[in-house]
């Protein structure tokens, strides 16, 4: 049995979880600065590391009493240190160095992204068919992943552009919506029609497994704003706005389709396993279940977006493989990760 204490804070989204035998979530802690960076829709990084700072304490705490146990018997320590915002990183990683030093604890240093795919597993302990394909999708992140086992994830495909969440969020922006957008777009999109309007699909090359969302998210500007602002703008009337969120939807979920298809073909996948923000979505889930011809995996709704459950988890797994950190564990960025 292990019991492992989860910290996360790569981005806006300060996490404690503790779980146990890397499925059973005990205790899953999240406080969202959602309403401190709303104002300027999008994350402000120094206003989340100085909120990481507040939360992080108060946060672990409340995992730990709300998991029933006390630190003296979690059996490990894991903490998101790449990629992220270095600043937020540097909070959970500095966090959980500590504890683990004056624990004297294992520290298990893991990756942001291919926790995300491992959240497929929490509470349901069903393990996909290996090798997986697997695709993160988010508001930092659209990336493919060959998966031949839990230790063994290789990135196959990302984003040149925009991330799919980040889309989601500037389409919002432009059509007068909150932040963050993918609920909204979300909710409006399921009244809407996905017809209405033809956005682009960018696929890229022919074999290509990359992504670009810039391209879609332009179109919308232009289709509200008129072409570069010099037409008359659209009055976004509540049907009109429910059918560019459907209309907008649709065409990226044609891609990450057409983009799961090639992967499958290329890797010999034999399921798909879906994780982050966008991984929420109800049009996605749904496109998918219907129109792929393997298993999907997608995680709880709970776990889709930023959480520690999902790191402690996947420590889990790396902890039984031998592969813990030391205590010089470094905060990495995705710029530094991609050098
Ligand atoms: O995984 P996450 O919490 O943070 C990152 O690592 O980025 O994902 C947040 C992103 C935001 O862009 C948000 O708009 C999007 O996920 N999102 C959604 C939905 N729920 C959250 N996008 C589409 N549909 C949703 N239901
Ligand atoms: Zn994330």
């Amino acid at each position: 049995m292990s019991l492992i204490l989860g910290i996360e804070s790569t981005c806006d989204e300060t996490a404690a979880a503790v779980v146990r035998d890397g499925w059973d979530v005990r205790s899953n802690v999240v406080s969202s600065q959602v309403d401190l960076h709303a104002k300027y829709r999008g994350v402000v990084p120094e206003i989340a590391s100085r909120a990481h700072i507040e939360n992080i304490l108060p946060v672990i705490r409340e995992a730990v009493q709300t998991a029933g146990c006390s630190l003296s018997d979690i059996d490990a320590i894991a903490v998101a240190h790449r990629p992220g915002l270095v600043g937020s990183l540097l909070i959970g990683v500095t966090a959980a160095k500590t504890l683990a030093w004056t624990l004297g604890k294992p520290l298990v240093g893991v990756d942001h992204v291919q926790a995300h795919l491992y959240s497929v597993m929490l509470e349901k302990n069903e393990p996909p068919p290996m090798p997986a394909v697997g695709l993160v999708c988010s508001g930092g992140h659209t990336a493919l992943y060959a998966i031949n086992s839990w230790t063994d994830i290789t990135l196959i495909g990302s984003t040149i552009d925009d991330a799919v969440g980040e889309a989601y969020d500037k389409v919002a922006a432009i059509l007068g919506l909150g932040y963050p957008g993918g609920p909204i777009i979300d909710r409006l999109a399921a009244e809407g029609s996905p017809k209405a309007i033809d956005f682009p699909r960018s696929r890229l090359g022919r074999d290509s497994l990359d992504f670009s969302f810039s391209g879609v998210k332009t179109s919308v500007l232009y289709h509200v704003r008129g072409f570069q602002g010099r037409e008359r703008p659209l009055e976004l009337t509540d049907q009109t706005l429910r059918d560019i969120a459907a209309s907008f939807q649709q065409a990226c979920i044609d891609v990450i389709v057409e983009k799961l298809k090639r992967a499958l073909t290329q890797t010999g996948g034999r399921s798909i396993l879906i994780g982050g923000g966008v991984s929420a979505n109800r049009g996605l889930r749904a496109a998918l279940e219907s129109r792929m011809n393997v298993p999907v995996f997608v995680p709880p709704l709970a776990y889709c977006t930023d959480n520690a459950a999902m790191s402690a988890g996947l420590a889990h797994v790396l902890l039984a493989a031998g592969r813990t950190s030391e205590l010089d564990l470094d905060a990495i960025t995705l710029s530094e990760l991609k050098r």
